[in-house]
């Protein structure tokens, strides 16, 4: 992939994606202080810590994390990650994540983020990807990845919760990778 990409949103407003970088660490915390805490609540880290955002950081090199970010006027306004397990029976499949500011959303950006990370993805050699989204909750992001072929494999009833106590289920989506585009 050739990076930093020029991309067009909705409105012609122009972004660039690239890889987060190791001095991103005080534009992402700025990033992350502008998602609410109910999106926050669903990720997999508490990434309103510091600390947290630290060990990301220090952990930037690895192969097994991706991540790719949205940048408008000097701001980081989207961020996406592939996880790579690297070893064992389940290393053929990816895992991502992709949150955009609440002002940048229904602009195309989370669909640019989501183009990279599968192209990432196919470049590493995998077969799947995988996303576990919340219902009722994740509305967006399962209407989103829906359009690139992602199916439901599976439900997990009465899973997660929200902050509040109340349960959600989860739907496990999987997407099948060819090693080119023209492969599908
Ligand atoms: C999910 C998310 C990343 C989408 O980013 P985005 O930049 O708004 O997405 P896009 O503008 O590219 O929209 C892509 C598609 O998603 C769907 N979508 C986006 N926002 C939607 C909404 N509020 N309601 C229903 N569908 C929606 C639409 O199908 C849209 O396609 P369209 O523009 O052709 O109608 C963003 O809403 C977000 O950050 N949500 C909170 C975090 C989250 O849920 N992350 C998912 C974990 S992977």
């Amino acid at each position: 992939m050739r990076y930093p990409k020029e991309c067009v949103l909705k409105e012609c407003q122009e972004a660039i994606i690239r890889p987060l970088e190791a001095g991103d660490i005080t534009l992402l915390e700025k990033f992350y202080s502008l998602i609410s805490e109910d999106d926050r609540w669903f990720m997999r880290y508490d990434v309103g810590s510091p600390e947290v955002l630290q060990k990301w950081f220090e952990n930037i090199d690895l192969a097994y994390v991706k991540s790719i970010v949205g940048v408008c006027e000097d701001k980081i306004v989207g961020h996406g990650s592939l996880h790579l397990r690297g070893y064992g029976a389940t290393q053929h499949v990816g895992r991502f994540r992709i949150i955009v500011l609440p002002e940048y959303r229904q602009k195309r950006l989370g669909t640019w983020l989501l183009l990279d990370l599968i192209q990432l993805a196919m470049d590493e050699g995998l077969e799947a990807l995988r996303t576990d989204l919340v219902v009722g909750v994740d509305n967006a992001a399962i209407e989103a990845v829906t359009k690139f072929d992602f199916f439901k494999e599976a439900v997990l009833r009465d899973y997660a919760k929200d902050r509040n106590g109340k349960f959600h289920d989860i739907a496990i989506l999987i997407k099948r990778l060819h090693r080119q585009w023209s492969d599908f």
